[in-house]
């Protein structure tokens, strides 16, 4: 079980990051479930120092798929692990929908990170119109086959993927919980095809879009919801301590 905090371009100065790192550590006390969290790129620096020592992974929202290069504005994967980061957020909606990040761009930014060791959280999820035609499996089924086809995966630990239904960021209305299983469900026997049992079967598949404390043990008590990646209820250290809670209740 995972609860990522993605706190998008919220909290980017670094005296922001740090307070809300320690708001977290504070909060989360010592958790039963892994927990991670997404700052911006301006406050990796004085997340990571606040968050020294604590059970609290750190990730980014990005990089760039090169090492380095003439790139003006964008971040490597080695300068992410510079900062001690575990995990990177790969192919988010946003980033698909305002930068035109593609299926292969993912694929390729999710290879580089599996070569500099960061365990990349691979974003996939349908938009209420594609959902409303019947192309909900169709929309994610081509996301994960594109982005993680023939991505070598030994080991299960180093690949996450989100379920964030277009629909549900940011909206209030989560998916409802038997409607999240049956995705994670189609999206496991896909990740079993491509990876086999032994890594498809146990990639931890999370859920997000407007996870809570009050609907967080509903929906990860489904049994291939195996985490949840938290927006806007992650921006305070007392409502994304709830969703962890609710993840040590189910597990
Ligand atoms: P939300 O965002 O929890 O605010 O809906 C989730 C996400 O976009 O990762």
């Amino acid at each position: 079980m995972l609860i990522a905090g993605n706190w998008k371009m919220h909290k980017a100065a670094p005296d922001e990051a740090r307070a809300l790192s320690e708001s977290v550590v504070d909060a989360v006390g010592a958790p039963e479930v892994q927990v991670a969290v997404c700052p911006p790129f301006t406050g990796l620096a004085a997340a990571a120092e606040a968050l020294d020592g604590a059970p609290v992974h750190l990730g980014a929202q990005n990089m760039h798929a090169e090492g380095e290069g003439a790139f003006t504005g964008e971040v490597p994967a080695g300068a992410l692990r510079a900062y001690d980061c575990r995990y990177v957020i790969l192919g988010h909606s946003e980033r698909r929908a305002y930068y035109g990040e593609t299926d292969d761009d993912v694929a390729e930014k999710a290879r580089q990170a599996l070569r500099r060791e960061l365990v990349p959280i691979v974003c996939v999820g349908e938009s209420l119109e594609e959902r409303r035609d019947g192309r909900a499996q169709d929309v994610v089924a081509r996301q994960v086959q594109t982005a993680l086809d023939g991505l070598p995966i030994g080991d299960p630990s180093r690949l996450v993927v989100a379920y964030e239904p277009i629909w549900a960021i940011g909206t209030g209305e989560s998916a409802e919980p038997e409607q999240a299983q049956e995705m994670h469900a189609f999206i496991r026997e896909t990740l079993i095809e491509q990876h086999g049992e032994s890594v498809g079967g146990a990639v931890q598949i999370l859920y997000g879009g407007s996870m809570k404390p009050h609907n967080a043990e509903a929906l990860l008590a489904q049994p291939d919801i195996n985490g949840g990646l938290i927006g806007s209820a992650s921006l305070e250290g007392e409502s994304f301590a709830g969703i962890v809670e609710a993840g040590e209740q189910v597990t």
